[in-house]
């Protein structure tokens, strides 16, 4: 009994399992295993499927392929690797070993360490790996840390590597640019060199994005197929490898973009790369999607579990041309509507310098001309129309039009002897994180906002600059750490302000959608898709949004039409019916509408009210890509238990004598009967098969008919070629 007690306490301090060999990572249906041999390179073994001991036993006898876990340079040379470096004394070379291997079981995941050292020099490698079990998660990072007699500089360093077999394998990736963020491109691996990867320094979603889902069996398929997902969490620049050699794997490496980030580590430090979260299912880039998005609610977003406010962001609808006047005017509108929360975008602060434009940036007080009563006045004034109140701040940047530049030159990243390039406004600078300085200037901005202010109920976080000049004044000559120390310093104010204010909400902006990755969702409780609100783009960059990410933390809001970035007049039920696919908002000037479009927005956010839950916490299931380009796109989310649903259909293009196909439903209990009701309707007469009940088995399998067009009895010209329909269905207890 003694002896029993002796060694459980021994395994509470020193949790390693000795002579451990096979390391099997499960989850309910995915296994990743890795041959951890203590004085033996850690050899990767199986990605896939969830398989039993008994199955590793057999597949290690019979076909064990010969590739490390994690590949490092130097003792072959040819092969990609996810480590080199360079030692103290110029070595540059690595053959790591397996020491041990350690377990820690948390309340929802396990954490496996695979403990590596050099055989040579005291350079240390721990493999990480975090296995949340119900979610089918495997988050990977590595640690490194050395004690040379000086530092060590890691010139590449990768989060971690997976073999994918050789096959018909299909790469789903994203592309775009500002006002047209996460467009969906799908392609076979052929030979050759993949790179994904960013460079911007402050926003990493712009143009490609951080995750990938690769299809094993040929092009990609919404409800079948094996399919790996891949997101790299982090928000700086990144480095997504896919290897197609002569080998029988195509080798996937994601992590940092070491590109001008050498990084010098000194004795003793420990550097830990960021997580790369892995799915695999056999349902499809649906599947892995729904898992990531599981997931990403429960562990990632900030307050995943809490349903987000309908609000009116003020941006499209003043612009800088902030006043007392229209913000009172702007709040009274959005609570008359039903809105809960009004947003005061830019344009509201700045003494000597008024942000009357995009010049002046980086002096957070405000602007008294403009707003006599003050914040206070706003948030006294939300509150008597029964809403919560939200700010924009972009903390992170300067302009050189400011005070705060004026005191402080030293705090912009610039390189010496350089003047350096702006940006927006032809004045903006980005401030340098690295410096801890910065660090507390930026976290003042947010404290003294929320301490003045308490009743803050949100606020919205912009990032309009990027990197453009290479140089801290900070950091000395460590130089190539600009980058990394830069999102370090991110996290740190990060951290602090959750620690501070745990439930203030806040929104992840950066010119639209550059900050869409699952690095930043720990602070925050939502993003920005896009600037680009127009309803027809939205459904394409929502659609590639939606493979990672969930609905709850889509910021898609009623914009006005003509549309502000396309100039596209789109109907106000389509703006609409698209909107409430994601958080809904408005962004738009309530004042211009007439009283029928807020008749329709009033009627859109009570009945958002009602399918809440099922877009912010169901399951999505995407019915038609309007990628496919069929003339229409559709998509639905059902709830966790079945019971409720909401179907979304959109057309994306207009002829006469237009064949469209038949969506079939997904998602839906086969065994439960539902009964369908549409919602924002504008037609004169309800849909045939309004309140009538259908099982989950037919509308899985036949969807309803869409009418293509809206009747509706007014004046030809408000006609519109845009049509779309929402459905709600509800089970029915008829048994
Ligand atoms: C860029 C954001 O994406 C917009 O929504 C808006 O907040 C502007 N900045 C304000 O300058």
């Amino acid at each position: 009994m003694r002896n029993k007690l002796i060694v459980a306490l021994a395994m509470l301090c020193f949790p390693y399992i000795a002579e451990a060999k096979i390391v099997h990572m499960s989850t309910k249906s995915m296994s990743l295993v890795i041959d951890a041999q203590a004085g033996e390179e850690a050899k990767f073994i199986y990605f896939g499927s969830r398989i039993s001991d008994d199955e590793i036993e057999t597949l290690r006898k019979t076909e064990t392929p010969n590739l490390s876990a994690y590949p490092v340079y130097g003792m072959s040379v040819q092969a990609e690797s996810a480590l080199s470096v360079i030692h103290t004394d110029g070595n540059l070379t690595l053959d790591l070993a397996v020491e041990k291997v350690g377990e820690t079981k948390g309340k929802d995941a396990k954490v496996t360490m695979i403990e590596l050292k050099d055989r040579h020099y005291p350079f240390f490698v721990s493999l990480c790996y975090r296995t949340y079990y119900e979610e089918d998660i495997i988050e990977m990072w590595a640690e490194y840390s050395h004690k040379e007699s000086a530092g060590v500089m890691l010139t590449q360093f990768a989060s971690a590597y997976i073999p994918v077999r050789y096959g018909d394998v299909w790469l789903s990736q994203f592309y775009g640019s500002w006002a047209n963020e996460a467009r969906i491109d799908e392609a076979p691996l052929n030979h050759g060199m993949k790179v994904i990867k960013n460079r911007d320094g402050v926003r990493n979603s712009h143009t490609a994005h951080s995750e990938i889902m690769l299809s094993l069996d040929g092009k990609a398929k919404e409800k079948t197929g094996r399919v790996i997902g891949a997101a790299l969490c982090y928000s700086g620049n990144y480095k997504l490898r896919i290897d197609t050699d002569e080998s029988n794997f195509h080798h996937f490496f994601a992590g940092i973009n070491e590109d001008n980030s050498e990084y010098s580590l000194a004795p003793g430090e420990k550097f830990t790369t960021p997580e790369l979260a892995l799915t695999y299912s056999k349902d499809g880039l649906g599947g892995v999607s729904r898992n990531f998005h599981r997931w990403s609610r429960k562990y990632k977003l900030a307050h995943g579990s809490v349903p987000r406010k309908i609000l009116l962001n003020s941006w499209e609808g003043v612009y800088f041309n902030t006043s007392e006047d229209r913000m009172y005017k702007m709040i009274e509108d959005i609570a008359s509507m039903g809105g809960e929360l009004f947003v005061m975008d830019d344009g509201w602060f700045g003494k000597k310098y008024s942000r009357n434009d995009s010049r002046a940036l980086g002096d957070w007080s405000v602007d008294s001309r403009k707003l006599p009563g003050g914040i206070q006045g706003l948030i006294d004034s939300a509150h008597k129309n029964g809403i919560k109140f939200g700010i924009w701040i972009e903390p992170e940047m300067t302009n050189t039009v400011s005070e705060l530049y004026e005191k402080h030159p030293e705090y912009v990243i610039k390189p010496a002897h350089r003047q350096p390039t702006t940006g927006r406004g032809g004045t903006q600078l980005v401030l340098d994180l690295g410096n801890p300085e910065v660090q507390q200037l930026v976290f003042n901005v947010v404290d003294t906002l929320l301490t003045n202010y308490p009743d803050i109920d949100y606020i919205k976080w912009d990032a309009n600059a990027s990197v453009m000049n290479h140089g801290s004044q900070y950091l000395a000559d460590n130089q190539s750490h600009l980058f990394i120390e830069y999102h370090r310093g991110f996290a740190k104010v990060l951290d602090r302000i959750r620690k501070k204010y745990p439930d203030v909400t806040i929104q992840a902006c950066a010119s639209g959608g550059g900050r869409v990755n699952h690095g930043i969702l720990p602070w925050f409780d939502e993003f920005w898709v896009s600037d680009n609100t127009d309803a027809l783009q939205r459904i394409y960059m929502q659609w590639g949004t939606s493979y990672f990410f969930p609905a709850i933390a889509m910021a898609s809001h009623i914009s006005a039409s003509p549309n502000h970035q396309t100039s596209r007049a789109v109907s106000l039920k389509y703006r609409i019916d698209v909107a409430m696919s994601g958080r809904l908002g408005l962004e738009m000037q309530p004042s211009q509408m007439t009283a029928e479009e807020t008749e329709l927005c009033r009627k859109a956010i009570s009945e958002y009210k009602e399918i809440r839950p099922v877009v912010q916490f169901g399951d999505l299931y995407r019915l038609l890509s309007p990628y496919d380009r069929k003339g229409a796109a559709s998509l639905m989310y059902v709830s966790p238990q079945k019971d409720k649903a909401v179907f979304y259909w959109w057309k994306t293009e207009t002829f006469m004598g237009q064949q469209l196909p038949r969506v079939a439903m997904d998602g839906l209990d086969p065994d439960k009967r539902y009964r369908v009701m549409e919602l924002n309707r504008i037609d004169d007469k309800p849909l045939v098969y309004e309140g009538m009940v259908f099982s989950g088995e037919y509308l899985n399998s036949n969807g309803l008919e869409m009418p293509l067009t809206h009747k509706v009895s007014v004046d030809r010209s408000r006609r519109n070629e845009y049509s779309s329909r929402v459905l709600y269905l509800e089970a029915v207890n008829d048994k």
